[in-house]
């Protein structure tokens, strides 16, 4: 019988909650920032890692920002994307939404046609090339104010076609849902699906504020909502896929360790969990490594990694007819599979 890491390399799978900005490699950071002629001010790709210790979020995030200084070109934009789907693509991952952070390059000065033209065009390269089908989420950062969101909500109708949602990320606590409902209105208005980080580090109030006020389709992270048994049966009722990232989750704190994560119980109550990286090249892994890891420390089997990769078809902003087509993917693999 193959053995549950090898079913979990082996599945079609898809991935949710990505940011691409999250997926600069050390190595590629010095490559692009010997390109750019920037100093990273760390001396060797080992002295990066050791950086990537951090107590909370917001440790992780002022390292994160100042990483993408290194993002200059379209070409670096393009390098980065492709670097993530290949991986995603040697992981057998069939279809990946990807959030970028437009006002992370726009407040520094690169243009936001700059960031989009690049990332779209390996994404345009994975669909012909890898089979890889993708979706492009714009997020807005909640430590900005809503006007700056709204500035980045009008560069992104200029490129209506490549964005398929919009997403709210970035520093949770002091930045609750109802400071962007107006921004978030006017961009459902507009057709973008609506997502957004809730319960991370916030309280259980931000995952049912998101719902009610900006009017969300998933909640990205919502791991806190465990807190709150009365949230739980409405997720759970409502079927609101909740995009969760165990190893971010230990990464940041908010949980000790993987078995004290509440994945489990959250598949247990009934909840639409999904698995993803979020921030792979941060947070010590990609998407199987996450499931491989996670099914380790909290004794899930075959079945439960199914029905997780099931969620994530599931949630995913495709036409019903390819969500068809992902779980036949999906059950010819579990048949196959001795
Ligand atoms: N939370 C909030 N903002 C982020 C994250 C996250 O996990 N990753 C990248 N930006
Ligand atoms: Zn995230």
């Amino acid at each position: 019988m193959t053995s549950l890491d090898d079913f979990i390399d082996g599945a079609p799978k898809a991935e949710l909650h990505l940011h691409i900005e999250g997926t600069l490699e050390p190595e590629l950071m010095f490559a692009l920032a010997q390109r750019n002629g920037i100093d990273t001010g760390y001396e060797t790709t080992d002295n990066v890692r050791a950086a990537y210790d951090f107590s909370n979020l917001q440790d992780f995030l002022d390292i994160y920002y100042a990483a993408c200084d290194v993002l200059v070109t379209e070409q670096d934009f393009y390098d980065l994307a492709w670097a993530y789907l290949q991986k995603a693509h040697a992981q057998n991952i069939v279809h990946a939404e990807i959030m970028f952070d437009p006002q992370t390059h726009t407040e520094r000065g690169v243009a936001f046609e700059t960031v989009i033209t690049g990332l779209t065009r390996a994404m345009d390269d994975a669909t012909t090339q890898l089979d890889l089908s993708t979706g492009l989420i714009m997020s807005f950062l909640r430590h900005l104010d809503e006007a700056s969101a709204e500035r980045t909500l009008d560069q992104g109708l200029e490129h209506r076609d490549k964005i398929i949602a919009v997403g709210l990320d970035s520093s949770e606590l002091g930045h609750p849902p109802e400071k962007f409902a107006r921004v978030f209105a006017r961009a459902r208005g507009e057709g973008f699906l609506p997502v957004a980080h809730a319960g991370e580090e916030g309280p259980p109030a931000n995952v049912s504020d998101s719902l009610d006020i900006l009017k969300v389709r998933r909640i990205d992270h919502g791991v806190r909502a465990v807190e709150d048994p009365a949230l739980v049966e409405r997720l759970a009722a409502a079927e609101i896929p909740l995009t969760v990232c165990p190893f971010s989750n230990v990464r940041l704190g908010v949980f000790a360790t993987l078995a004290d994560h509440p994945l489990k119980a959250m598949l247990a109550a009934g909840l639409k969990a999904t698995v993803n990286s979020d921030d792979p090249a941060y947070f010590g892994g990609y998407l199987n490594e996450n499931f491989s890891a996670t099914a380790a420390a909290l004794d899930l089997n075959r079945d439960d990694v199914a029905a997780l990769i099931r969620n994530s078809f599931d949630a995913a902003f495709l036409p019903a007819a390819d969500i068809t087509a992902l779980h036949t993917r999906l059950d010819a693999y579990v048949a196959s599979s001795d």
